[in-house]
């Protein structure tokens, strides 16, 4: 494990009071929305000698196993309502108006797995095709999961980057391209993505505060390219506030933590060459979008070895909750560092002893065959709700 503190980290402008209501109106006018648990897991915690930990399982979003359609879903209604004049109402989209606005559209994206189903959901949501493109490793039972969902999949020679690249290669009329990865001439619609996932942090605040808790003091946020880490960035945008933040990254796919390391503030690509269990986070570049947020406002950046992302995936199975291996990375970070740096979290990042810690379980198991491997035992959340 190899780690990265920023000493001063910086306050980063929030997500406007306006886009957060937006977006959680949105969501909850999706067929199948329902908030995520958050579960208490203080068995974990006190494994590791801290107080509290907090799960919030993404593995059960709209029965998809993976947090991502919050964004893809979000970014697809924005381009409509776009479309629309401004006023497609969230309640139409999946409805005539919604497919009228969408006729023509072949959706499109290159994804290591959960962002090309959840596009193909939507694309499926609207009565549209798709064309997800991934990376030659992809494993089989997330091509079969993208299929599902009635797209069609193109295997591309290479990584993530390549596939970003084919897909933009392939761009002909009627496909829009609904990427999670901004780069230059490409910006709008990973920020609506990044934006979609702000109402996992929405619920989160409204769950505590039902249950009468604090704000939690560190969160654990896994990254590939950065989008969901810059939504943790833009909910909890101010450290004086006391919120620690942690990017997980796996050693193999370390851009976040490469880019923050070389320290010019200049994102870097790395050459994806070992390859990682951390399907969902083997990318390359982050998000040209992203990285200023998660740049300035992360406290500390970990890069670490397949093992741990194993490791947490069994504790949070001992605890009940089914994690994949990018599902689990967050947990892992922690395991890692609890493990290979003790004192760090308390010496360095000044935590009590019974601080508060929230991770984001960001997915199930997307590959049953890895899951059972590493698990030891048959998944078993393949149900979709209602
Ligand atoms: C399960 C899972 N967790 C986390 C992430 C990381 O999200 P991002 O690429 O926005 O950093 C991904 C990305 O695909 C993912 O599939």
């Amino acid at each position: 494990m190899k780690v990265f503190q920023n000493h001063n980290p910086s306050e980063i402008q929030a997500c406007q009071p306006h886009v957060l209501e937006d977006v959680f109106r949105f969501h909850r006018a999706l067929p199948g929305y329902a908030p995520t648990p958050l579960i208490s897991m203080d068995g974990i915690a006190g494994d590791l000698g801290m107080g509290r930990l907090l799960v919030k399982d993404e593995g059960r979003r709209f029965g998809l196993k993976a947090f991502k359609a919050l964004g893809a879903s979000y970014a697809v209604y924005r381009v409509l309502h776009e479309r629309s004049g401004g006023r497609l109402e969230p309640g139409e989209f999946v409805g005539e108006r919604g497919r009228e606005l969408a006729d023509g559209i072949t959706f499109s994206c290159a994804t290591d797995g959960n962002h090309g189903r959840a596009v193909a959901w939507i694309a499926g949501l609207l009565g549209r095709p798709a064309v997800i493109y991934v990376p030659e490793e992809t494993v089989p039972a997330r091509i079969d999961a993208i299929r599902s969902e009635g797209a069609q999949v193109v295997v591309v020679d290479g990584g993530y980057d390549d596939a970003v690249r084919r897909a933009e290669e392939e761009c002909k009329d009627g496909r829009m391209i609904i990427a999670d990865i901004a780069y230059p001439g490409y910006i709008k619609i990973p920020r609506y993505i990044q934006q979609g996932y702000l109402t996992i942090f929405r619920e989160i605040s409204l769950q505590l505060e039902e249950e009468g808790e604090e704000p939690p003091d560190i969160v654990f946020i896994q990254a590939g390219v950065g989008a969901f880490a810059s939504a943790a960035a833009q909910f909890f945008n101010n450290p004086s506030n006391g919120v620690r933040l942690v990017c997980a990254e796996p050693q193999a796919a370390d851009c976040l933590f490469q880019s923050a390391e070389a320290g010019d503030g200049i994102l870097r690509s790395i050459s994806s060459g070992a390859g990682t269990i951390m399907a969902g986070l083997n990318c390359e570049t982050p998000s040209l979008t992203a990285w200023p947020d998660v740049r300035d406002r992360f406290d500390v950046f970990v890069s670490m070895e397949d093992h741990w992302a194993e490791e947490a995936m069994r504790s949070l199975a001992a605890g009940g909750v089914m994690s994949g291996e990018s599902g689990a990375a967050g947990l892992a970070s922690l395991i890692a560092l609890c493990a290979e740096m003790p004192g760090f979290l308390g010496e360095e990042l000044h935590l009590r002893d019974n601080a508060r810690i929230l991770v984001i379980n960001t997915e199930a198991d997307t590959d049953p065959e890895g899951y059972r491997r590493i698990i030891g035992k048959e998944s078993s959340l393949d149900e979709k709700p209602g």
